[in-house]
C-alpha cells in the first residue's frame, strides 16, 4: 500500500506560521544558511542536478530557467512566486501558503540570491484572504529576524518580498498576464516571444515559479541536488503534491513520490470511491486536464511517460467522478468555467468556448443533433491549435477526452436520453 513521502509538507502546520524561531527549531532556514555560503552558480548547478521541474503545470526545468535569467545582464531582475492557484480542483499550494509560509520565503530568497534579484512578489489568489495576511505576517517576522531586508544574515545581499492579491481572474495565473496584473494593468496574456524571463515586469527580466517549486528549493540546497534526483523516477525527480476531490471517501492534499499511479492515489490514499460506487472517470490536472477511465489508472505519474501519451499531471489536481455523473453535464460545467474566464483577446478561445458551451447546453437539453455533436471535435481541435495562450489551448481537453471515451453516452443525448438522470430535457422530460 502506497504511503505519502513528506519531504515538502513535513513542517506543514507544525509551527506558528509567523514564528521564525519555531521554524528554525524544526530545521528551517538551513537551506538558506548553506546557500549564502555558496556561489550563485553553485546553487544553480545543484538545482540543475536535482532535475526539478516547475510544479505550476508546464513542467519547465527550474535549474535551466534560473541559469538563463542569472546570465542576463540587467541592473534589476524580479522574482515572482505564482500563488494564483485558480485551476478548479487545485488546492495544493494553499496548504503550503497557510501551513508553511516560511518555506516559500526561504525558497524565494535562495532563488533571489542565485539570480541576483533584490525584489520579489508573491501573487496570491484573491480568495485566499487569510493566506494573504499570513504571508504578510511571515514576511514581517522574517524581516525582523534578518532573513529578509537589508544585509541578509550579515551578507551584502538585500531582498524584499511584497504580497499582491489577485482579483479573481483565472487567466492571471498565466505568467505574462500575471506580470501585467502586477504592473496594475488588466491581466491579459502577452504575445510571446519575448518571454517574460527576458521581458517581464516593467520590461525587466523576471523569474516566475510556482509555490510548490520554490518550496522544493530549501531541501535541494540542504541535501544536495543528487539526493533529490534520487527520489521518484529517473525522468521525474522528487515528490509531487496532488489535490484530490470529487467522489472519493478521503479528499485532501497528498505528497507522493513520482512513479505513484492514479489508482494508488484514488484507492489507497483517498480510500476509494464514495459510497463504494463505480468509478467512471478521473480528471487529472484540473479543469484543463485529461479525463481518464478506469483502464488508464495504472499509468505511473511520470512526466516522460505521461507526455508520451499526450497527458500531463498539470497542476496536480485529481477530480474523481463516479457512475452517477453525466459526461455531458461535466463537460458543460467545465466549458462554462472557461467561457467565463477567457480574456477575450483572441478569437479561437473567445468564440470557441462560447460555441462549445452552446452545443453542450443544447445536448443537455435534448436539442442538439448529431451534426452539432461532431462539431465538438472540430472546434476543440481548432482551439488547441490556434488559441494564443495556454487557457484556450487547454480548455477543450476535457470535452475531447470525454467525447473519445464516452461517445455513445454523448450521442444518446441527441435522442433525449441521459443514463444518469442529470440532464434537464425539454418538454419537462428528464432522464429515462
Ligand atoms: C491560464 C493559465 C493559468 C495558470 N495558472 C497558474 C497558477 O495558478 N499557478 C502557477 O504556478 N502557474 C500557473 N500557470 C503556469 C504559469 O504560466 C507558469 O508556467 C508557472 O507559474 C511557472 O512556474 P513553474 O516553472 O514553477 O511551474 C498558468 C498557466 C495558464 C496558461
Ligand atoms: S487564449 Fe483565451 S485567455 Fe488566452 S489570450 Fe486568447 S482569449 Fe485570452
Amino acid at each position: 500500500m502506497i504511503q505519502e513521502l513528506k519531504i515538502l509538507t513535513g513542517l506543514c502546520g507544525k509551527y506558528n506560521y509567523a514564528s521564525v524561531k519555531e521554524y528554525i527549531s524544526l530545521g528551517g532556514y538551513q537551506g538558506l544558511k548553506k546557500a549564502l555560503e555558496m556561489k550563485p552558480e553553485e546553487i544553480i548547478s545543484e538545482v540543475i542536478t536535482s532535475n526539478l521541474m516547475g510544479r505550476g503545470g508546464a513542467a519547465y526545468p527550474t535549474g535551466k530557467k534560473w541559469d538563463m535569467i542569472s546570465k542576463l545582464d540587467s541592473q534589476r531582475k524580479f522574482i515572482v512566486c505564482n500563488a494564483d492557484e485558480g485551476e478548479p480542483g487545485t488546492f495544493k499550494d494553499r496548504k503550503l501558503i497557510y501551513q508553511d509560509p516560511m518555506k516559500i520565503i526561504e525558497g524565494m530568497t535562495i532563488a533571489a540570491y542565485a539570480i541576483n534579484s533584490n525584489k520579489g512578489y508573491i501573487y496570491i489568489r484573491g480568495e485566499y484572504r487569510n493566506g494573504y495576511y499570513r504571508l504578510r505576517e511571515a514576511i514581517r517576522s522574517a524581516n525582523a529576524a534578518g532573513y529578509l531586508g537589508k544585509s541578509i544574515q550579515g551578507t551584502s545581499f538585500d531582498f524584499d518580498i511584497e504580497v499582491i492579491s489577485g482579483a479573481g481572474a483565472y487567466v492571471c495565473g498565466e505568467n505574462s498576464a500575471l506580470c501585467e496584473s502586477i504592473e496594475g494593468k488588466s491581466g491579459r496574456p502577452r504575445l510571446k516571444p519575448p518571454y517574460i524571463k527576458n521581458v517581464g515586469i516593467y520590461g525587466l527580466p523576471t523569474l516566475v515559479n510556482n509555490v510548490e517549486t520554490f518550496c522544493c528549493i530549501p531541501y535541494i540546497i540542504e541535501n544536495g541536488g543528487a539526493n533529490y534526483a534520487a527520489i521518484g523516477t529517473e525522468s521525474s525527480a522528487g515528490t509531487k503534491l496532488v489535490s484530490v476531490s470529487g467522489n472519493v471517501k478521503k479528499p485532501g492534499v497528498y505528497e507522493i513520490p513520482f512513479g505513484t499511479t492514479l489508482r494508488e492515489i484514488v484507492f489507497d490514499l483517498s480510500n476509494g470511491v464514495e459510497n463504494n460506487n463505480t468509478l467512471k472517470f478521473v480528471q487529472m490536472g484540473g479543469a484543463s486536464g485529461v479525463c481518464l477511465t478506469d483502464s488508464q489508472l495504472d499509468i505511473p505519474l511520470d512526466y516522460k511517460i505521461l507526455s508520451s501519451k499526450q497527458m500531463s499531471i498539470g497542476s496536480g489536481a485529481i477530480v474523481v467522478a463516479d457512475q452517477t455523473n453525466c459526461v455531458v453535464d461535466f463537460a458543460l460545467m467545465t466549458m462554462e468555467f472557461f467561457f467565463h474566464e477567457s480574456c477575450g483577446k483572441c478569437t479561437p478561445c473567445r468564440e470557441g468556448n462560447a460555441q462549445l458551451c452552446r452545443i453542450l447546453k443544447d445536448l443537455s437539453e435534448g436539442k442538439a443533433n448529431e451534426n452539432q455533436v461532431r462539431h465538438l471535435e472540430n472546434i476543440s481541435l481548432l482551439m488547441m491549435k490556434a488559441s494564443s495562450c495556454g487557457l484556450g489551448k487547454a480548455a477543450p481537453t476535457a470535452v475531447l477526452t470525454l467525447f473519445n471515451a464516452f461517445k455513445e453516452e454523448f450521442l444518446e443525448h441527441v435522442t433525449g436520453h441521459c443514463r444518469t438522470g442529470s440532464c434537464n430535457f425539454v418538454n419537462g422530460k428528464t432522464a429515462v
